[in-house]
């Protein structure tokens, strides 16, 4: 991949529209149908050392935590070891008791966030084990980490980041099946995963074809003072980072919430003018979250769903392909990818280069 626009108006629209193949080169060479696992080679991680690990702790900052976020849903659903994410720029100011039983993970794009790389410095000095999931090959933290997996998603550009976030969510799916066969994932349990990344590619593109329609919804909901994500469980990060994708190049107000917090506290804001995004996976909790629809209609709160069927509950659904429920986050992310850039485009933001931020934060 070249710098060039490649006939798109912005790199945040090119690297959009990118996915399909940066996740197909995340994949390429590494998964292992024999044995229905993956192979991750800088893993530097034995399976007797693996077997030992008793937490996955993840670290990194604004997008890749959300991606971390997920990536410890995956890790704890398969590879059954409970795992949590937190800001690294939190992580290192509280003087967190670094455990010899946990396996820290750094996540970052550019590889040279100065709070992610303190928060490996800090751990390494304490003696702690820490892998890198990083996009840019050769980057600080990939030089500082102990081991780890590149994401492949190729030059990001763009200082919001859309292609690097859903290639690091892969690729802990990857690491996640990977533990999981290394302890106790069963072949066929192993399988259906694997299968499920390989429909990835395609269900990205059929998601992509659907640009015009989310345009026209996102030129429908550009005139909102503030929005509401909604998710829960695995919905729940994806409304956190398309919450950040809205703020970060339309300068709207948005908030994510659990769905399941609604309750104690947010339906307060409800009524017209603050749509709500709901993220409603058919899952174990799809009940659960039609439930939350309807609190919020009977509040006369106007409701746009990413769903895998029609929500009829809410005014707008954009349908995206169902795939396993532990990769469902994957693609539920991308129209929102797109609804962001559609709303930022028709509220005339200067996309590529949203004010006040920066690429890469490599200062304090
Ligand atoms: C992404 O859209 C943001 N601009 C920002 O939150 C970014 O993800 C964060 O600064 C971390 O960057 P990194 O992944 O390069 O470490």
């Amino acid at each position: 991949e070249s710098y060039d626009m490649g006939g798109h108006d912005t790199y945040m629209h090119k690297e959009i529209s990118e996915q399909a193949d940066a996740v197909d080169r995340v994949l390429r060479g590494r998964i292992d149908d024999r044995f229905a696992t993956v192979h991750l080679g800088g893993l530097n991680l034995d399976p007797r050392e693996a077997r030992g690990i008793r937490r996955v702790k993840i670290l990194g900052c604004g997008t890749s935590y959300h991606a971390g976020l997920i990536g410890a849903g995956l890790i704890e659903s398969l590879a059954r070891i409970p795992a949590d994410a937190e800001p690294a720029s939190e992580f290192r100011y509280r003087n967190p008791v670094v455990d010899p039983d946990t396996l820290y993970v750094a996540v970052s794009q550019s590889g040279e966030t100065y709070d992610v790389l303190a928060a490996v410095q800090e751990l390494k000095r304490k003696g702690a084990r820490v892998l890198g999931v990083v996009n840019v090959v050769g980057s600080a933290i990939a030089r500082e980490a102990d081991g780890g997996t590149y994401v492949h998603a190729g030059p990001e550009v763009c200082v919001v980041s859309t292609k690097c976030f859903t290639n690091t969510v892969v690729a802990f799916a990857l690491l996640a099946l990977h533990l999981g066969r290394i302890r106790d994932l069963s072949v066929s349990e192993g399988r259906r995963i694997i299968e499920g990344l390989r429909r990835l590619p395609e269900q990205i593109t059929e998601i992509l074809e659907a640009e015009s329609d989310i345009k026209k919804l996102a030129e429908e909901y550009a005139g909102a003072q503030s929005m509401m994500f909604i998710g829960r469980v695995r919905g729940y990060p994806v409304a956190l980072e398309a919450s950040l994708k809205l703020k970060e190049i339309s300068y709207i107000h948005a908030e994510a919430y659990p769905a399941s917090e609604l309750k104690h506290g947010p339906l307060a804001l409800i009524e017209p003018a603050l749509p709500t995004v709901a993220i409603v996976p058919d899952d174990e909790l799809l009940e659960k979250n039609r439930a939350a629809l309807e609190e919020i209609k009977a509040r006369s709160g106007r409701i746009l769903a990413v769903a895998h069927r029609e929500q009829e509950k809410a005014d707008h659904t954009i349908v995206v392909p169902k795939n396993e429920n532990e990769l469902d986050p994957i693609l539920m992310g991308i129209p929102l990818q797109l609804f962001a850039y559609h709303t930022a485009l028709a509220m005339g933001r200067d996309i590529d280069k949203p004010r006040n931020l920066a690429k890469s934060v490599t200062v304090e």
